[in-house]
């Protein structure tokens, strides 16, 4: 089918829910995609943080078809050979004792939500309310179910879909005052990004992690971390909290775990799973035979691959602060590893630069209207960063020249205020 037809017929059929690019991809290997006119393109996105090992990496592609040619879905009522495993895995390098499997991101932080307030109500012992009250960060994504929503610090999101979840209240993301001005001992969990992903690459602040951590262990509530865009090897380390020697009671992860199939999983101590028992949580598909054993193999890649991402991102960070030099129109340059974000001065310029890079075949995108975010394939080379960076120098130099006087004056003086911030 062309383009022309399948876009034709998603805009009759489809909920109108995404402003696709006019792009009908047709294969994939390595960092590179194919459209179906033929054309390459080098993958900087990687399906939203998903196809951390490039596109058709051979031992993925091997064990997809041994396993779906054994077994694809039993469901949770039985036993199959990979859950275990892959929980020994992910809690080895968690530092966390449990986890729980489910099909999505926003799946695993609906449970961690849950998690935060069943637990409150098995300590609750004096008879009082349980705590309850939900501190979520502003600025932050957490997903589209109606948990993830009310718990998310963007208003466009949650808007049209009011009422949602009551007892959350949003902190400042960063503001140590605001924290302890709203923190109290009605609160069940103070949930964070460690980098906040969709809200434009924002990285907690370590004296702002440790107090939430201090907090919440004093009180007794959680300190729950979503890590399903800055977790499994994207920043370098298997969890971006690891950056920041603070151990979570609760994470989540998703995005790379199945390279691409359907995986979350929510992970946590000894102390918080007890308020679990059976029939409390539960889900059809999460967990089966096929995603777990991918993700197994995912777990044996990435952690090979840990030193490789530092070094790169660390070439990335330099290139694009070399960049900031030179561009006024550059606000900030911000990320940890292969999760790396420029900050423009105007939305109409990132648009512009996306496009543009778009059309000489290499993907990028655009988030939180001006912020520019890479997030490759964990098996980039230098080559590839360097494409992508005199790729961005000649886009802004030509896009910036279409601004007026005016607006550069204006970038400029945006800039130093942005540098006092
Ligand atoms: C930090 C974070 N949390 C949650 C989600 C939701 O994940 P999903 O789209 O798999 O439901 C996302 C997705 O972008 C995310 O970046």
């Amino acid at each position: 089918m062309s383009l022309a037809s399948v876009s034709r017929m998603e805009a009759k059929l489809l909920l109108s829910t995404y402003e696709r690019q006019p792009i009908l991809f047709v294969r994939g290997r390595g960092v590179y995609l194919w459209d179906s006119r033929g054309k390459r393109y080098l993958d900087f996105l990687s399906g939203i943080g998903v196809n951390a090992l490039g596109h058709d990496h051979p031992v993925i592609q091997a064990t997809i078809k041994r396993q779906a040619g054994r077994l694809i879905h039993v469901s949770n009522l039985f036993f199959h050979e990979y859950q275990a495993e892959l929980a020994r895995m992910l809690t080895e390098i968690s530092g966390l004792d449990r986890a729980f499997f489910c099909n999505s991101g926003t799946e695993a932080w609906e449970g961690a939500l849950k998690l935060a307030r069943a637990f409150a109500q098995m300590n609750n012992t004096n008879g009082h309310k349980p705590k309850w009250r939900i501190l979520a960060m502003e600025n932050s994504f957490h997903g589209r179910t109606f948990g993830a929503l009310a718990t998310t610090g963007q208003p466009k999101y949650r808007a049209p879909f009011v009422p949602l979840m009551p007892g959350v209240s949003f902190v400042k993301f960063n503001d140590l005052e605001d924290l302890q001005r709203k923190f109290d001992s009605s609160v069940c969990a103070v949930c964070i990004e460690t980098i906040q992903g969709e809200g434009g690459i924002c990285p907690v602040n370590p004296e702002f992690l440790k107090l939430a951590s201090r907090l919440t262990k004093q009180s007794g509530a959680l300190l729950v971390l979503d890590e399903i865009q800055c977790g499994l090897g994207r920043t370098g380390r298997h969890f971006a909290y690891q950056h920041y020697g603070v151990l979570p009671d609760v994470v989540t992860v998703a995005k790379p775990l199945a390279c691409g199939l359907p995986l979350g999983a929510i992970l946590t101590t000894e102390r918080v799973a007890r308020c679990m028992h059976p029939g409390m949580h539960g889900t059809t598909f999460g967990g089966g035979p096929l995603a777990c054993a991918v993700a197994i193999e995912f777990l044996r890649a990435e952690k090979k691959l840990l030193k490789h991402v530092r070094t790169l991102g660390e070439y990335f960070h330099a290139a694009l602060r070399e960049l900031d030099r030179r561009h006024e129109s550059i606000l900030d340059v911000r990320g940890a590893g292969l999760m790396q974000a420029i900050e423009l001065d105007s939305s109409e310029l990132a648009k512009a630069v996306t496009k543009q890079l778009l059309h000489e075949g290499i993907i990028i995108n655009r988030t939180h209207e001006t912020v520019l975010r890479f997030l490759p394939p964990y098996v980039i080379q230098k080559k590839h960063v360097d494409e992508v960076i005199t790729a961005l120098d000649a886009a802004l130099q030509r896009n910036e020249e279409l601004t007026d006087g005016k607006n550069k004056t204006d970038s400029r003086r945006r800039k130093e205020v942005h540098a006092h911030a």
